[in-house]
């Protein structure tokens, strides 16, 4: 995995995934079928040895792995953040489980998503974060919305989603665009 600081957020902060990280809490999350009801990994079933072999695909690469935990030391760990690099573009794709329910709908997505957004594009001066979600994801889609993300695109039907065929938003946020969107004092709760 690409060496990063812990980065700190209003509401929780980022840690590099380590060995503490992984922990039935975790595999837990993945085998919720709330938790995972709009993500691809709904689609499989996973144990700590799967979760040790994903952790384990980001050493040695260009890729980030984060822990997201909460301020609320109550929480804690509640859910991990990814960033899959494309160097050569300097672009990154970013993807986010908030896994404990108790943490839902109080703006740590959002402030986990808006932590990894201004690492990646403030700090390593990337020039583009892209993310994608099923159409029906409403919290995904206002995390997207509330970190100044646009839509950019969407697959028609692309996914069968609960026996339904549903589109994926694709969605992207510039530099420059995050930064304007920082300095209009538009923040998570
Ligand atoms: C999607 C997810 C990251 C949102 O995290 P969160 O911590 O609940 O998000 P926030 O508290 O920052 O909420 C952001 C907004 O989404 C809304 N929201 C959150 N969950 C929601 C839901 N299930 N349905 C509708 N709206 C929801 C919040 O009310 C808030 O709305 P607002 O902008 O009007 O205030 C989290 O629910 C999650 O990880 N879900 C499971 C995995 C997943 O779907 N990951 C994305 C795969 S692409």
């Amino acid at each position: 995995m690409a060496q990063s600081p812990i980065l700190s957020g209003v509401k929780c902060r980022l840690e590099p995934f380590a060995a503490q990280h992984l922990s039935a809490r975790y595999v837990g999350w993945l085998n919720s079928p709330d938790v995972v009801r709009h993500s691809e990994q709904r689609h499989r079933r996973h144990d700590l040895a799967s979760c040790k072999s994903y952790a384990a695909s980001f050493d040695g690469s260009a890729h980030f792995f984060w822990a997201i935990i909460a301020n609320d030391e109550a929480l804690g760990h509640i859910g991990n953040i990814n960033a899959y690099l494309d160097t050569a573009n300097r672009v990154a794709d970013v993807g986010i489980m908030v896994g404990e329910h108790a943490a839902w709908g109080r703006g740590y997505g959002t402030d986990a998503w808006l932590t990894a957004c201004r690492y990646l594009l403030l700090d390593l001066n990337l020039r583009k974060v892209t993310a994608g979600t099923l159409a029906n994801n409403l919290g995904m889609l206002s995390v997207m919305k509330r970190s100044g993300m646009r839509e950019e695109g969407r697959r028609r039907r692309q996914a069968l989603w609960e026996g339904v065929e549903v589109d994926m938003v694709e969605a992207g946020l510039m530099r420059e665009e995050l930064a304007a969107f920082l300095e209009s004092g538009l923040k998570p709760d």
